[in-house]
């Protein structure tokens, strides 16, 4: 028996469609991307949430009341990652605009974006800061199955230095704003560390330069001294958690590479000496080359300050040409978008410039997929079609191979072996 299962993408609140014991995929092309290939007419068997069989068509011989799902024509993928997003963040409140939005609303923001998300084809994202800690509450909102989402790697509250990017810089002394990671001295990042983990963080997100969307910082300036960025990673190596930086500036990012930091976001400024360095040590970089077209089309309107403004400038095409730099050299590259300064749910609009940066398509997938779940430390979990993974599948009606482009419209979405969207053949 053939059953079709949709979700519309209209529907309010999809929880995603629980299906019989077993479920079979039948007739798709499947992009292996371990090997770098795709296998033709595939089937692939999932049951308890988990891919249990994968041969080519009519060979597995499921159940009879297996639900099957035809496939034909379309190219099934991973479910994609995204190394780098905000979930509670909105694009079109940037800015002051912020300072009215408390952590219950940001968090209600987080519910609709982590669906967005979702629908759009991804099944797992970093979620590199939040507010208190609302994104380790929509983790668990998410996983008891209350609200559709990704799954998440909370990051819980970014570490920064006094006055710099991380700390909330808006208001004058005699409102004695301090955002809540903020933390300086070997210790007191020890101690900030401690506390994030301690309220649901999996993963060390700290600011190690200045940045661009944050008042009165520079972005070539350093932030935190080598040896609080030693204690920032040892502490967190010790405790088990890996470690994002956020870093444009040259210094910056060699610092950070030095204490051994897991992955630099944004790396705009990197240098050849800090490409050789994330090479040699397999440092990850997660470089958001899409969203400087969003700052400076649609920044303004949204809030973002005109100092905001004017980095941007400073440092959108430079990032690019980096990332073409690292591409060439071979470094390990993530796919972050840093989703939350820009809308929610186009996180794939990124696929395109990394193409057009110097990735081959089938590249800038493997960023997505089993690049970003290694990174994760999930790699056994996500990352691939294979037997013994969870069932987190996407597909598209063409071929993302030829045309990268349709990773921005993605037709099928499976998580845990539950659908969530499937427009196939519509
Ligand atoms: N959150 C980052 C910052 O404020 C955004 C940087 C965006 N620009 C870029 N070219 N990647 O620094």
């Amino acid at each position: 028996m053939i059953k079709f299962t949709l979700c519309a993408v209209s529907a309010l609140l999809c929880a995603g469609t629980a299906l019989a014991d077993q479920t079979l995929l039948s007739g798709g092309d499947v992009i292996d991307v371990e090997r770098g290939v795709t296998l033709e007419s595939q089937d692939i068997l999932i049951e308890d949430g988990r891919i249990t069989a994968i041969g080519s068509t009519g060979s597995l011989g499921p159940a009879a009341d297996a639900t099957i799902i035809d496939m034909r024509g379309a190219t099934l993928l991973p479910g994609l990652s995204d190394s780098h997003v905000h979930l509670t963040g909105r694009s079109d409140v940037h800015g002051y605009r912020r300072l009215t939005v408390s952590t219950p609303r940001a968090a209600i923001s987080g519910v609709a974006n982590a669906r967005k998300t979702l629908m759009a084809g991804f099944t797992t994202v970093r979620n590199l800061g939040a507010p208190g800690f609302a994104d380790v509450d929509l983790m668990t909102a998410i996983e008891e199955g209350e609200v559709p989402g990704p799954r998440i790697i909370p990051a819980g509250r970014s570490i920064g230095i006094t006055g710099g990017h991380c700390d909330n810089n808006l208001l004058p002394f005699e409102y004695h704003q301090t955002a809540g990671g903020v933390a300086n001295g070997p210790w007191g990042v020890r101690q900030k560390v401690r506390e994030n983990k301690k309220y649901g963080a999996q993963v060390i997100k700290f600011c190690g330069t200045g940045g661009v969307l944050s008042k009165g910082t520079s972005i070539g300036a350093q932030q935190f001294s080598l040896e609080e960025m030693t204690a920032i990673v040892d502490e967190a190596h010790l405790l088990g958690l890996k470690v994002a930086v956020h870093a444009h500036g040259t210094d910056g990012i060699n610092t950070a590479l030095e204490a051994g930091v897991d992955s630099v976001e944004h790396a705009s400024m990197i240098s050849d000496e800090g490409i050789a360095a994330a090479k040699a040590q397999g440092t990850y970089l997660s470089m958001d080359v899409y969203v400087s077209d969003f700052i400076l089309s649609e920044g303004e309107a949204a809030g973002i300050l005109p100092e905001s403004l004017d980095k941007e400038r400073q440092v959108g095409q430079v990032q690019r040409e980096r990332f073409r730099a690292a591409v060439e050299a071979g470094v390990d590259m993530a796919f972050g978008t840093d989703a939350g300064v820009y809308s929610h749910g186009l996180n794939g609009r990124q696929f395109a410039y990394m193409v057009e940066w110097g990735m081959t398509p089938m590249q800038a997938i493997q960023a997505s997929t089993i690049h970003n779940a290694t990174l994760f430390g999930l790699q056994s979990e996500i990352g691939s079609i294979k037997v013994g993974k969870a069932a987190d599948i996407i597909a598209v009606s063409g071929n993302p191979l030829s045309d990268i482009r349709e990773l921005e419209d993605v037709d099928f979405v499976m998580k845990g072996g539950a659908v969530f969207v499937n427009t196939l053949g519509e």
